[in-house]
């Protein structure tokens, strides 16, 4: 837990909801300490608290002890499109887990399809025996919605258009929410972002509210003459061109590579192999560019912090951080744990160690979620293709100056989904609660 946070108006409103056993929608912009109030409820509330997020790198985001949804409820990957909640097994450590739990708290919300947010519903349901929402289980779920959505394969749209109006769904479409009031808090203080300027250019990405001199403000930081510094992170939405990048970088580098295995014990499952905080084989050599994928217990860094291998021993890693060039910091290997409520307190369902560093060349939009950057280079060249990633990666960065584009964006590049929008007005309207 950070031990200089100190909660905002905001935040102490959404944990006095929270004390009260109502069910909280936490919404507000990247950077606006989301995530990080989930990391100090889930020390501070009363009651057992169960913390999940649609992927991997999302759930490691909130700390240790977090875990993908489909870690807690059982869910194998969708097969046929979509998730036939009727036939679905309960298993036995779901069951307990959500039997004795007082809180389930969900990060990056604007992910979670509504399928599997039904599926989760019944299943809570049916573990606890009771026929409210959730089963009784008091909510509060996180989220943007002006960042990723859903990830819904072309071939389930027309399924998603029947069974939810749409083939574009979202978390809000679930049919578990219809007739539920939820209260609503909307976080606003920047934390991340440091000046107003930049802040009301992201606001407008993000809500799709551009206009010529935005995007020429942006443009302004289209690489010319002023080259981006070597090691900003190159971020761009196509998975072989970050793993290309990363792989040429360390191979252009002198010197031998040193392999850091990581080890899992029990069921630390990931959606895909890829999902792990930090690769399985963690390939380095003394002078690479490295990232930072834990949040540090004090404040040394956090997740998404750069920095450059200076030294490699057997089981550590010395950094020097870019933003403190005068400081080494020995790296050693972090354990992240999955924890469940159980009968008894929590049950740890799996573990894995690891060096918790990446190579820091390039990362895809989705890894970066949640992570704040030193400065980026966003590979804007290739388009971006979903709602939300261009703003998604633009808010990594603290500064505008700290942003290097590849590319002119263009106002089409801005894509926003205009059921996102009309759901923001409904959340604008509705000042402290929201009925779905
Ligand atoms: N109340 C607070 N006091 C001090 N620092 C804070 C506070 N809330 C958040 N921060 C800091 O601001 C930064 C961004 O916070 P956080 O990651 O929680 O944002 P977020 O809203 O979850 O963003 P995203 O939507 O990108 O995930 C973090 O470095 C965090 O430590
Ligand atoms: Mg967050």
């Amino acid at each position: 837990m950070n031990k200089h946070f100190k909660m905002t108006e905001e935040q102490e409103r959404a944990y006095a909801e929270l004390l009260m056993g109502r069910s909280v929608l936490l919404v507000g912009a990247a950077g606006t300490g989301k995530s990080e109030f989930i990391r100090h409820v889930r020390f501070t509330l009363p009651g057992r608290i169960a913390v999940v997020a649609p992927t991997g790198m999302a759930s490691m985001n909130v700390g240790t002890g977090a875990v993908t949804i489909h870690s807690l409820f059982q869910v194998p990957p969708v097969k046929d499109g979509y998730f036939d909640f009727d036939h679905f097994t309960l298993r036995k450590r779901t069951e307990r887990a959500l039997k004795n739990v007082d809180y389930l708290v969900i990060d990056e919300i604007s992910m979670v399809r509504p399928d599997l947010f039904d599926l989760m519903e019944s299943l809570a349901r049916r573990a606890r025996k009771r026929d409210d929402f959730f089963g009784g289980i008091c909510l509060l779920l996180v989220g943007d919605f002006h960042q990723l959505p859903p990830i819904v394969r072309r071939e389930e749209g027309e399924f998603f258009l029947t069974r939810y109006g749409s083939e574009n769904p979202h978390f809000f479409d679930a049919k578990c929410l219809r007739g539920q009031t939820l209260s609503v808090v909307q976080l606003t203080k920047m934390f991340r972002q440091q000046s107003v300027e930049f802040w009301d250019i992201l606001t407008k990405i993000g809500e799709g509210k551009i206009d010529r001199g935005i995007i020429e403000k942006l443009n302004s930081r289209v690489i010319g003459s002023d080259p981006p510094p070597k090691e900003a992170l190159v971020v761009t939405p196509y998975r072989e061109s970050a793993e290309r990048k990363n792989r040429e970088e360390l191979e252009a580098l002198p010197g031998a590579i040193h392999c850091y295995v990581g080890k899992k014990t029990g069921t630390f499952e990931a959606i895909n192999g890829d999902d792990l905080p930090s690769p399985e084989v963690l390939e380095l050599k003394e002078g690479a560019s490295i990232i930072f994928t834990c949040n540090a217990t004090g404040n040394e860094w956090v997740n998404g912090t750069g920095g450059k291998v200076i030294r490699l021993h057997k089981d550590s890693v010395d950094v020097m951080l870019r933003s403190q060039q005068n400081r080494i910091l020995s790296v050693g290997v972090h354990e992240w744990s999955h924890l469940i409520p159980d009968s008894k307190e929590y049950a740890t369902t799996g573990t894995y160690r690891q060096i918790p560093l990446r190579l820091g060349y390039a990362l895809t939009v989705h890894k970066t979620q949640g992570k704040t950057c030193d400065s980026i280079v966003v590979q804007n060249d290739r388009r971006f293709f979903a709602c939300g990633q261009l703003y998604v990666a633009l808010s990594r960065a603290r500064t505008l100056e700290s942003i290097y584009l590849t590319a002119p964006l263009r106002p089409s590049d801005v894509k926003v989904d205009s059921r996102v929008v009309e759901f923001h007005e409904k959340l604008a309207g509705s000042s402290s609660k929201i009925s779905l």
